[in-house]
């Protein structure tokens, strides 16, 4: 009896002096004394987190003054915050409050039961059978740009070139015509606002868009620009309704299936603001990161146009070409595994929470980077390596889901992946049925982190003609 009790209360005390699971601390990387890991944050965040991810695997507590984070390497903790546990956690990082500067409440930028009905009404609109309308504007758009690409000596910047295909694509799909006599005034607008609102989101004190700071009069100029060219649409979308075939007619129609109640015109701003500002520019960085690594990599290049040669001869793809187009989504995956456009993704817990084992205090924020996660050497073998192959079903099964997010996941997962897929697809494919493009020499691209991650300064790029 004795014997048995004595038993008893040594597996309790060794119970209670073994830390339980989630009160561990993630470990934590070396740092700068006060400032903490703020300089790896502003300098050198990309080559950082991978490196950390390679030495922690799961995860890393980092801090700077005034913040606390979690860093989650590991898929099945990755998984666990954006999509097991997401209830838990909200989007209201300070990246969330400077974006909603511009992009108001719109899907990106809200939350709660207000998202849920967004995101509800909206969803439809998103479904693959009408994205799949938006093909022959794809196609059309990127065949006029090729229209005015002519083999010189002088390189173009296919980031730039990239940018204006993108926007073109955005404008005519969402809102059904070509800005183009605004493009230029509206695109530089939205990468004024995208920038600088990166900006806001680094530093560690930002001034009130309150105050009439020349920067902030130029922000606020930005919002008005886009704002007015909205504004009029909606107006005229107003007074005359039908026969448009575009997301704002499908967003203006769209009715919330519990209620019945459609959108008002501040909703359908923030709307088509948040599509416009999150459509274009991601894509455009995934297809600017594809062609960089495609003149880095010559022998992928060579498959992937033996590809569109044998399934599109010189022929304009449509949607049904698609799936004969195998490689070619392959090397968008594989270029998105290398340059995901959304590189950090952050989240707040609004309770304690434990993640892989390790403690995440409310008040602490959580981030996740597909950046770092997609070089996770436990899940993706020469992780440096451009390798389009690892994206064919049989390297594919088995994989850890959340090993690969490019976008994103779970409730939250981004709504238009799909047009994203398809439009990149499409454009990768009829570019090179026509050109190589070849990397202009002494060109120095690094990746420029703003809300997305941009090649940058800029991509300088020559056209090669690939037939006679
Ligand atoms: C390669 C292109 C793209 C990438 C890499 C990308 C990435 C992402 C990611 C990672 C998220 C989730 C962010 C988070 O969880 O905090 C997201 C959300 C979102 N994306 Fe995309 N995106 C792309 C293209 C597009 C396009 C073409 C559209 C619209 C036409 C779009 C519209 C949205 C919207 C509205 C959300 C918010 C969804 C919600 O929270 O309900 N994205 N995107």
């Amino acid at each position: 009896m004795f014997v048995d009790e004595a038993r008893t209360f040594a597996r309790k005390m060794s119970r209670s002096l073994r830390p339980t699971v989630g009160e561990r601390e993630a470990p934590m990387p070396p740092g700068d004394g006060v400032l903490g890991h703020a300089r790896v944050f502003r300098d050198d965040p990309l080559n950082t987190f991978a490196r950390w991810c390679a030495t922690y695997k799961t995860a890393a507590s980092l801090r700077v003054p005034g913040a606390n984070f979690v860093m989650v390497f590991h898929p099945d903790g990755v998984r666990h915050v954006l999509q097991t546990n997401a209830k838990a956690y909200s989007k209201q990082t300070r990246g969330f409050e400077k974006m909603r500067l511009f992009l108001g409440n719109g899907l990106v930028t809200s939350e709660g039961d207000f998202w849920k009905r967004q995101r509800r009404i909206a969803a439809p609109a998103f479904h693959r059978h009408r994205i799949e309308g938006f093909a022959a504007t794809m196609t059309r758009a990127t065949n006029d740009m090729l229209a005015r690409w002519h083999p010189s000596d002088e390189p173009i910047d296919v980031d730039r070139a990239m940018m204006t295909l993108t926007m073109r694509i955005a404008s005519e799909t969402l809102l059904g015509k070509d800005l183009s006599g605004e493009a230029d005034v509206v695109g530089d607008a939205l990468s004024f606002l995208t920038l600088n609102t990166n900006a806001r989101i680094i530093r560690l004190v930002d001034v009130p868009l309150a105050w009439p700071t020349p920067e902030n009069r130029r922000f606020l100029h930005a919002v008005k620009t886009i704002d007015d060219v909205l504004w009029k649409l909606l107006a005229e979308r107003r007074a005359s309704p039908g026969g448009h075939h575009d997301l704002l007619e499908m967003l203006l129609e769209a009715r919330d299936e519990e209620t019945g109640e459609a959108m008002t015109d501040a909703q359908l701003r923030d709307e088509a603001v948040t599509i416009f500002a999150a459509g274009h520019e991601t894509t455009s960085n995934a297809l600017s990161w594809t062609f960089y690594l495609l003149a880095k990599h010559p022998e992928v290049a060579a498959k992937l146009y033996a590809e569109v040669d044998r399934a599109l001869g010189d022929r304009t793809p449509t949607v049904a070409d698609l799936a004969a187009l195998p490689y070619t989504k392959c090397v968008v995956q594989e270029s998105m595994r290398l340059y995901p456009p959304a590189w950090i993704i952050g989240r707040f817990p609004l309770e304690d929470d434990e993640v892989c084992g390790y403690r995440v205090s409310k008040g602490t924020q959580v981030l996740v980077s597909p950046w770092a996660t997609h070089r996770h050497p436990d899940f993706w073998s020469d992780p440096e390596a451009f390798d389009p192959e690892r994206f064919t079903p049989a390297r594919s099964e088995g994989r850890a889901p959340f090993a690969y997010f490019p976008f994103g996941g779970g409730p939250r997962v981004c709504i238009g992946n799909q047009f994203a897929m398809m439009e990149a697809q499409l454009i990768l494919a009829q570019v090179s049925q026509r050109f190589r493009l070849e990397l202009s020499p002494g060109a120095r691209v690094v990746p420029e982190r703003g809300i997305t991650l941009r090649p940058g300064p800029s991509l300088p790029m020559h056209l090669r003609p690939r037939h006679g």
